[in-house]
């Protein structure tokens, strides 16, 4: 599975940086580290809600409060799947 957070600048302003640290700690919790990658990606065009998350070729929005919430249903839930 690969997860690309955006870098733009309007992301960025939206809390990239949060939603990153928050990703890069549920992958620690949960040992996903070999069953996933995590990486930037460049302006998805889809800057007006929250932070856009690509995960498998699907486009996100996320912010700080809601990192857990999409993790544990588009994530651990296919990868435990
Ligand atoms: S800056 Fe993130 S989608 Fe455009």
């Amino acid at each position: 599975m690969k997860i690309s957070v955006c870098i733009g600048s309007s992301c960025h302003l939206k809390g990239a940086r949060e939603v990153v640290n928050k990703l890069q700690e549920l992958i620690k919790f949960h040992k996903l580290e070999d069953s996933l990658t995590l990486s930037g990606k460049f302006c998805m065009g889809n800057c007006r809600s929250g932070v856009s998350v690509d995960i498998d070729g699907v486009i996100y929005s996320m912010n700080p409060d809601n990192v857990e919430v999409i993790f544990n249903e588009m994530v651990l839930k296919r990868i435990n799947s």
